[in-house]
């Protein structure tokens, strides 16, 4: 900016202070006027847009006629011009309605509706200090379906304001009448892997999104976002009682969102629906997000897949070389045979490249992207795994090292293609805003792994990968936002607590984890869990707070397309009935329908083959014992199907008896209601193929 234009700012900013401190001491509080409608394709929902009397813009959101999102504010601060919150006027809105089924490559259901009307809004600053010529203009865009609504800023080409420094968002969210939340805190040590807080609405400090709210008349509320792209991620604080504010992960330096204009920011969104099971079934998100961008992604495989990793986890082996090293070449072709003779398309090696001595997690620039360790025969355990139809899923550990990881990417990716290697597991282990950036000047900066600099280096990679027909699966990650459907080589990652804390976890996941996981995490997207575990037992011994029956049902309810069997091949071994469900499970699903569930307490969902005819069920309770009824209703009129059942045995308990199973086969038709008996920390998992 050059000397003028500072003092035109300084000048108008303080001209701006003037007008406040008049408003504040001359006007009591203005009343606001609606100035724009709409509703959703059945009325359900409703959003209105007023501007009061001091140009401020807001929005609130009834349903059915009730009130759920009470007034709500919108604007920005910048960091190098006045803020955009007061002054507004409408220019003009303008309606539209969508409505359109489009086919996911992959996922929980084939087809999807996205049926919706359009709100847009434009505004100007309207009054004194802002001549019109120099007066600038957003727009804000609501799109609103029956069971949630999103909303976005448009920032046009202009000439008052090209280069856009956002200080952070003040778009506000009043849930009126929110009673719980289930949440995690953002901005604190780590990333996203914490054990969910239930809490009242009212004691929510700052936190990650998705965060689900249940209002006292059992109104569910989830708020996210959707299209994160080149923007800070929004973090949800409270101001007030059950007000709150959108606040962006902070940038090493300056703004936390540099942009020029014309840009648009991310979604805001909202999903709302009456029951618990209905925020899972909404596909506002994916909705949200832009078409496919990368044209035929038929190479892009769901699948399930083994690696040399628990035992990593467990300690019996190690990433870095020497006597423990577990990616040898003689293991890594006992994991292909096992993937063979099992059924499973590839493996994940960890600690096959050079730079896992020492502290890894500090060091991230010792990592090698394209150099294996001498006991490692890359290229010979690739060729291996060819002859056997088992493919190597690739590993980048990064320790967060952005830019390093950046400097060897093209290498990496052009010899993971030549090894045939379909997917990458990527990793960015470093505290929440330890991510590195080293800048060409030889300054290091630290960054927030859910900052603007990581939003663009998550994208970087998927798209070099796409150019390759390789996917991509990052942990520690930047959280989902559905940015699958443009990009659906962007698979899975993983961005909560996983199995791995079940190894080494101080506590290991509890009972409830995954009834809280299905209802806040998974709302966002896929998840590398990596379940099945069925020996149940961590580093030294440690205990699972789970039956082996719930690692089974994890494959049906924590939904990814690519799903690890994560266990050691001799503990498959010795559990060949329940290990059965493991081989059989699909990770591709025409069909999803979340039968019945509460956050944090139980959730049964049933989804259906991609490919045949046959249904899955899972169910998972938390430390409570419960009869989960599941009515069949979905199952196709006049089929007959085969159901094998795995369920907690007499007496199972997390505690005291985790390993008890009954393994059973039952004839079921649609209609039919079946109890299930689930243990403390317990679940089921049941195969239903249909009979020709
Ligand atoms: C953390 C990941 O979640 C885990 O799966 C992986 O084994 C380690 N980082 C090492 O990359
Ligand atoms: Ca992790």
């Amino acid at each position: 900016m050059n000397v003028r234009a500072t003092a035109a700012v300084r000048y108008r900013w303080r001209w701006q202070f003037g007008v406040l401190v008049a408003f504040a001491l001359c006007s009591a509080p203005t009343v606001a006027a609606d100035v724009a409608v709409v509703e959703s394709p059945e009325k359900v929902l409703r959003v209105t847009v007023s501007i009061n009397g001091e140009g401020r813009v807001g929005y609130r959101v009834d349903r059915l006629g009730k009130p759920v999102i009470g007034e709500s504010r919108l604007g920005f601060i910048f960091a190098d011009a006045p803020k955009f919150e007061r002054n507004f006027a409408m220019v003009d809105s303008t309606t539209r309605s969508a409505d359109s089924t489009w086919e996911q490559p992959w996922g929980e259901r084939r087809f999807v509706r996205d049926r919706h009307n359009e709100l847009r809004v434009r505004l100007r600053e309207s009054k004194a200090p802002y001549p019109a010529a120099t007066a600038r203009e957003f727009t804000v865009v609501f799109r609103v379906f029956d069971d949630g609504l999103g909303f976005r800023y448009e920032f046009p080409d202009q000439a008052a304001l090209k280069q856009v420094n956002i200080t952070d968002e003040l778009t506000e969210f009043h849930l009126l009448d929110a009673q719980t939340a289930w949440w995690i805190p953002a901005g604190e040590w780590n990333r996203y892997e914490y054990l969910y807080n239930r809490t009242p609405a009212t004691e929510v400090g700052q936190a990650h999104t998705p965060v689900t709210f249940r209002m006292t008349n059992g109104l569910h509320v989830a708020v996210h976002e959707a299209a994160l792209v080149d923007y800070s991620a929004m973090w949800l604080r409270r101001v007030e009682g059950t007000r709150f504010k959108a606040t962006l992960s902070p940038a090493a330096t300056g703004p936390r969102v540099q942009r020029t204009a014309p840009f648009h920011t991310p979604w805001r969104s909202l999903q709302i629906a009456e029951r618990a099971a209905g925020l899972y079934m909404s596909d506002l998100i994916l909705n949200l997000n832009e078409p496919n961008a990368l044209g035929d992604v038929s190479w892009v495989k769901p699948h399930k897949y083994v690696g040399i990793w628990w035992s990593l986890h467990l300690d019996t082996e190690t990433w870095s070389s020497g006597p423990k090293h577990g990616a040898t070449t003689a293991n890594a072709r006992r994991y292909i045979d096992f993937a063979a003779a099992n059924g499973f398309r590839s493996v994940l090696i960890e600690g096959w490249n050079l730079g896992w001595e020492a502290d890894w997690f500090a060091n991230g620039e010792s990592f090698d992207f394209t150099k294996a360790y001498p006991d490692f025969d890359l290229e010979a355990v690739a060729a291996y795994g060819r002859s056997k139809g088992v493919r190597l899923m690739g590993h980048h550990e990064t320790s967060g090292f952005a830019s390093h990881y950046e400097s060897q990417l093209g290498a990496a990716l052009d010899l993971s293609a030549r090894l045939g290697i379909e997917a990458i597991k990527t990793g960015y282990v470093a505290d929440a805003g330890g991510a590195k950036f080293l800048d060409p000047d030889g300054t290091m900066r630290f960054e927030w792994h859910d900052g603007q600099a990581m939003s663009r280096h998550h994208l970087k990679v998927v798209t070099e990968a796409a150019r390759r027909r390789i996917a991509i699966n990052p942990h520690e990650p930047i959280k989902d936002t559905g940015l699958r459907r443009t990009y659906p080589n962007w698979v899975a990652r993983e961005g909560a607590r996983g199995m791995e804390y079940n190894a080494w976890g101080s506590p290991p996941n509890p009972p409830e984890h995954e009834a809280n996981l299905f209802f806040t995490r998974m709302l966002a997207g896929p998840m590398d869990f990596t379940p099945g575990v069925l020996s149940l037992v961590g580093r030294n011994g440690q205990k699972f707070q789970s039956t082996i029956a719930k690692q089974l049902a994890q494959y049906v309810v924590l939904y990814s397309p690519i799903q690890m069997a994560a266990d050691l091949p001799e503990n498959y071994a010795r559990y060949p009935g329940p290990f059965q469900f493991i081989k059989d499970v699909p990770v591709d699903w025409q069909d999803t329908r979340v039968l019945d569930g509460e956050v944090g307490d139980f959730v049964t969902v049933a989804r259906k083959d991609r490919a045949s005819e046959d249904w899955y069920i899972g169910g998972v309770t938390d430390e409570v014992a419960r009869s989960l009824e599941i009515s069949l209703d979905f199952l196709s009129p006049g089929q007959r199907y085969r159901a094998r059942i795995y369920r907690d045995g007499d007496g199972a308990d997390w505690q005291t008896n985790p390993h008890a199973i009954i393994i059973e086969t039952r004839m079921a038709k649609q209609g039919d209601r079946w109890r299930i008996p689930v243990a403390a920390g317990g679940g089921f998992a049941i195969r239903l193929e249909a009979l020709q």
